[in-house]
């Protein structure tokens, strides 16, 4: 079996998604040769430079499928695990698609890493595993966990599984906690739904919960340039950071900014209640003193990464719109 060097290629899971294109696109940059590895189930193929050789290989296969992609850990000097599913609210409907897309892809993806002498792990986890803390901003340190969706469950259990990997066989780890991650190529979230409920009715925006919910955004570049610097920096067996913003942004607050944004004629609607839906965090804001030690501060405050993000979907959706 080739063993891996630190020189080696990196994989990602996930590469082709919002979040992981970023990534792939930051570590080429670096001269990093990259290697992903995404089934296209949200990701697009489009969201990635054309692969090119030994430089950047896209293996179209699902991680819970190890034949299909075993053959893309050899020699890799690490995995950036993002690979996940993303859309939340899907899971408290469907219970086994978290654990399925998540614990279980994710134990099968630990072990084909074993296999082939992968020696390191970045796994993209979720400020939601605090559940709703009683402590603001919420420290890495913070408990008891209390997740409060299938989706939350799924990203510490594999926390959990990282972490014994770590312990148990050496696997060198970092654990990402991002907040709420804003940018171009979204699939899903906030903006990328109010503004896909505009489309379709441009009178109405019906917002879950009564507005007041109010959680930290962080913009994609920041929380990717975060996680490669605690990656080149931290150097223990397990490595947790927060990843997001010092200030928060209500539901409300951006949902007056995209109906602006969309010219102004929507009534907002809100649906009321303190939560979006059932398992939604309404309150949540990240202690991010641990990263700021390291040397990374985010560029984008929560307001500004939602002004950016807003022109920029303005700008697509206005270049995508068919010429009268
Ligand atoms: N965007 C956020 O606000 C946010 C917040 C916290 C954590 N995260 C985590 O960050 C990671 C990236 O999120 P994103 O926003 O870029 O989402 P995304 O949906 O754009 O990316 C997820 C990618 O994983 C791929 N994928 C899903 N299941 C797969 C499987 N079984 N095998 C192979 N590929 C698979 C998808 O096709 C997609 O390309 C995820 O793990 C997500 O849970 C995101």
């Amino acid at each position: 079996m080739p063993s891996a060097s630190a020189s080696g290629p990196v994989v990602v899971t996930g590469g082709a998604g919002a979040v992981g294109s970023a990534l792939v696109r930051a570590l080429l940059n670096r001269g990093v040769r990259v290697r992903v590895i995404d089934n296209l189930s949200s990701g697009r193929r489009e969201h990635l430079p054309t692969p090119d050789g030994d430089r950047l290989s896209l293996v179209v296969a699902d991680i819970k499928r190890p034949e299909q992609y075993g053959s893309a850990l050899d020699g890799a000097s690490a995995v950036w695990h993002l690979a996940a599913n993303t859309d939340i609210r899907k899971g408290s409907d469907g219970p086994r698609l978290d654990l399925e897309e998540g614990t279980v892809a994710s134990a099968i993806l630990l072990e084909e890493m074993r296999r082939h002498d992968v020696p390191a792990i970045r796994y993209s986890s979720s400020s939601v595993v605090y559940g709703w803390a009683k402590t603001l901003p919420t420290p890495e340190e913070y408990g008891p966990l209390e997740p409060q969706s299938l989706y939350a469950a799924s990203k510490l259990a594999v926390e959990g599984l990282v972490c014994a990997y770590a312990y148990s066989h050496g696997l060198r780890t970092h654990i990402f906690r991002f907040a709420n991650i804003i940018g171009p190529g979204m699939t899903h979230g906030i903006l990328y739904d109010f503004f896909e409920k505009l489309a379709r009715d441009p009178t109405r925006l019906e917002v879950l919960g009564d507005g007041r919910q109010s959680k930290s955004y962080l913009r994609t570049e920041d929380c990717v340039d975060g996680m490669l610097l605690a990656a080149d920096r931290a150097a223990g067996p397990v490595n947790t950071f927060n990843l997001g913003t010092r200030d928060r942004t209500s539901v409300r607050q951006i949902a007056e900014k995209v109906v602006a944004a969309h010219g102004g004629r929507a009534r907002i609607e809100y649906t009321g209640g303190e939560r979006g839906w059932a398992g939604d965090v309404p309150v949540q804001l990240l202690a991010i003193d641990r990263m700021e030690r390291l040397g990374w501060t985010p560029r984008h405050s929560s307001d500004e990464a939602i002004d950016r993000t807003i022109a920029e979907i303005q700008t697509a959706r206005a270049g995508s719109k068919p010429r009268a």
